[in-house]
């Protein structure tokens, strides 16, 4: 069975549409002829030029607490909510936390508030596998074991968010859907202060700049890469099994940061390497490894993306948008 082909003629809305994940899931929603997807998206974090132009997206700027952009989307009819829109993530949570709350946690609340009184028929969340597993659970992570051990207020909202998706789900029968994404990278996010490792390396070595690895460069990640990613989304979206139940989204990989830079340097040819630096002080989760077991069995999930190749991609994109991204990157 092709699950894709549900998505034809539907209606759907992605908050936080114009950003990395949502910027490619709207593109895939796109060729899959959906009749129409709203992308809801502040822009506070992304750029306009990163939304695909197409007849069928149609682009509202406005916050995700904005009552009255939110109440005008959902007079529409509408098939599925993928909820992404997030004040991303750990340093900015830390140097914001007020913003954080409100858009994470707020933020959700009133959209799982419309999509419950508005009946939608599905609602997918985007959490965080590098939240609400905290950094003392036994590898690989699986979805049973989440902490209140966390340490950003990012994490907490995550979490935060994971749990109001569960009272909604519970209380109101609101069909859930949770997905744990872990270090996404890929085409689509742009490089910034804020942003993850990978899109930052990749611009400081075509700077030819050293790659500034916080720690030693022996701690591992779990980079996936987000063509997989939205494959994930999108089979969490029409799998009836999936409803009140959150998966990993990962690639099951370990990945020293170390190799990761020394990648990234060999392909640019950067022959300027790697500085260490102070561990940022929240930044304790030394190993990332995720098991993807329960999205193989119930979503038939299937990574296929190798980090090397994925890297390749990403810079394939940064080369085509190389005059846009120098303006946008704020650092
Ligand atoms: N990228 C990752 O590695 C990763 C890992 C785990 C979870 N996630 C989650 O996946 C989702 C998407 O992540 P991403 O990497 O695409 O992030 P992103 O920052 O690229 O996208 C988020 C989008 O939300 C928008 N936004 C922020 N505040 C808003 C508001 N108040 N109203 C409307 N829009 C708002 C931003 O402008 C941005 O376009 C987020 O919820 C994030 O927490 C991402």
């Amino acid at each position: 069975m092709n699950y894709f082909e549900e998505y034809k003629n539907k209606n759907i809305l992605i908050t936080g549409g114009a950003g990395c994940i949502g910027s490619n899931l709207t593109k895939k929603l796109s060729k899959l002829q959906a009749s129409k997807i709203i992308i809801l998206d502040d822009l506070s974090a992304s750029e306009r030029w990163n939304i695909p132009d197409k007849p069928n997206v149609v682009f509202i700027e406005g916050s995700i607490l904005d009552e009255k952009k939110v109440k005008r989307v959902f007079s529409e009819k509408i098939d599925y909510v993928f909820h992404l829109a997030a004040h991303f993530a750990n340093q900015n949570s830390v140097d914001h936390p007020e913003t954080d709350l409100l858009v994470n946690g707020l933020g959700t609340l009133k959209l799982l508030q419309y999509s419950q009184m508005t009946k939608i028929p599905k609602f997918i969340f985007a959490s965080s596998g590098c939240s609400v597993y905290g950094s003392q659970n036994p590898l690989p992570l699986k979805e049973d074991y989440v902490s209140i051990h966390l340490d950003t207020p990012y994490q907490i909202t995550k979490l935060l968010g994971e749990l109001y998706c569960n009272f909604f789900y519970n209380y109101y029968g609101l069909p859930i859907v949770i997905l744990r994404f872990f270090n996404v990278y890929g085409p689509g996010e742009i490089p910034g202060k804020y942003r993850n490792v990978i899109p930052n390396f990749i611009y400081r070595a075509m700077h030819k700049k050293k790659l500034p690895i916080t720690g030693t460069g022996q701690e591992t990640r779990d980079f996936t890469f987000v063509e997989d990613v939205i494959d994930g989304i999108l089979r969490g979206g029409v799998i009836s099994e999936a409803v009140g139940e959150a998966f990993n989204i990962a690639s099951q990989t370990e990945t020293k940061v170390i190799d990761l830079a020394n990648i990234i340097n060999e392909l640019l040819g950067n022959p300027n390497g790697v500085e260490f630096i102070e561990k940022r002080k929240w930044d304790k989760i030394t190993r990332r490894c995720a098991s993807i077991e329960k999205a193989r069995k119930i979503l038939g999930y299937n990574p296929k993306t190798k980090l090397k190749e994925g890297i390749k991609k990403t810079i394939d994109w940064f080369l085509r948008n190389n005059e846009k991204i120098e303006e946008s990157a704020i650092f």
